[in-house]
């Protein structure tokens, strides 16, 4: 891409997407990016309002479903790039209500790829996840032609988005690429995920519920990794392709939250096993050579660096996440709880 680009950023106001801003403007200054987010539950302008006032920065509050919003955007912006972050991402909550899974991650999906394909946007990217590919024994890693084995409503929607984007790409010839990320950990991300869930409950001295054995593994990868893999992907990346992006640091749940309680020096007493979520995922682990191979990129942060800087970033930002911790949230939270024990 050349010097000065518009990017329609859809969902930049949650966990990834404001990482992905903040990288971006910072890499980038001569880019412009418009942010469409619905502002749902775990979406939260308060985690741009370092770029907010930036001239080059627009936000749009809108739905990724709504047509006329979108049609709108993309026929009056010039955008070179759309980049789809925008969706319902949490699992315990995909259980409970499938629907708004499926009319925002699918459904939303192909809004924004038919505004792609009727104003000839260049290039679309799909935030996709490692989960599509369903769960892995003790050994082995997914690669980009593992068979999609979605178990979760979350996994299935995302899977569906992502069989509709290689629809577009081969029937209406649009441009565009499928990215596969691990699970992400780093700052802004919304207290109902494993780490900031432990770290501020650990923070409180609260328990900390751990599903099942607490044996579960993900490949944990430190949110800029993810962000400069996007940014590689989005400069360089084939149309057409689909990249997996990981972390390369396989932990179980148990390893993590011991990890965050030995950072923050509290007891292991906190750790309480809990009823496990229902489908759960045993393990996934990432195969991500071709990015590498062909991209030349790499994750750069440890799990143990990057665990440190995010539970510093907790530490200093108490108010961000202490204000996110009540209300509405909340009773969501000690329903999932409740039911759990
Ligand atoms: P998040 O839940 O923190 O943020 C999602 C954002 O999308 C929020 O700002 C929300 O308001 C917005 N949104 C939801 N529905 C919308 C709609 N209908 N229209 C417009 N905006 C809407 O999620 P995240 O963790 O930042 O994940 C971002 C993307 O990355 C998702 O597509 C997810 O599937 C993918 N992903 C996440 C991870 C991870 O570990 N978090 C890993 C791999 C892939
Ligand atoms: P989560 O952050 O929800 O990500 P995902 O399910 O998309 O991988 O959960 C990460 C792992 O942590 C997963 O194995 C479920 C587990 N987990 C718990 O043990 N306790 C919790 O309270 C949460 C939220 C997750």
């Amino acid at each position: 891409m050349a010097d000065e680009k518009t990017l329609l950023v859809t969902g930049g106001c949650g966990f990834i997407g404001s990482n992905f801003i903040h990288y971006i403007l910072a890499q980038y200054p001569n880019y412009r990016i418009i942010n469409l987010d619905k502002l749902t539950y775990c979406g939260n302008l308060d985690n741009l309002c370092a770029v907010v006032q930036q001239p080059n920065f627009t936000f749009v509050k809108g739905d990724i479903a709504d047509r006329a919003t979108v049609m709108g955007i993309l026929h009056d912006e010039g955008v070179d790039c759309i980049v789809n972050f925008a969706a319902e991402s949490h699992v315990d909550r995909s259980i409970e209500e499938p629907d708004l899974f499926l009319r925002t991650n699918i459904l939303g999906t192909q809004v924004l790829l038919d505004g792609a394909r009727e104003t000839h946007v260049p290039l679309f990217i799909q935030i996709s996840t490692d989960e599509v590919y369903g769960s892995l024994g003790p050994t082995g890693e997914f690669t980009e032609t593992t068979p999609l084995k979605p178990n979760s409503p979350y996994s299935a929607s995302k899977t569906a988005a992502d069989l509709i984007v290689r629809a577009y790409i081969k029937t209406y010839g649009i441009d565009a690429i499928v990215t596969r990320c691990s699970n992400n950990y780093g700052p802004y991300q919304f207290p109902e995920k494993l780490l900031p869930l432990m770290i501020s409950n650990a923070m409180e001295d609260r328990e900390l519920p751990i599903y099942g054995d607490g044996l579960n593994v993900r490949d944990w990868i430190y949110v800029e990794d993810h962000c400069q893999a996007i940014d590689v992907i989005m400069h360089r990346g084939k149309s057409g392709e689909t990249y997996n992006i990981g972390g390369a640091s396989e932990r179980t749940n148990l390893e993590v939250v011991r990890t965050i309680l030995e950072v923050l020096g509290k007891p292991e007493s906190l750790i309480r096993f809990v009823k496990d979520r229902p489908g759960h995922d045993r393990r996934y682990a990432m195969d991500f050579s071709k990015l590498k191979k062909e991209l030349g990129w790499e994750p750069k942060v440890t799990f143990e660096e990057g665990i440190q800087k995010t539970v510093t970033w907790y530490v200093e930002h108490q108010d961000w996440w202490q204000r996110i911790k009540t209300g509405e949230y909340m009773e969501y939270y000690e329903r999932m709880y409740g039911s759990r024990e």
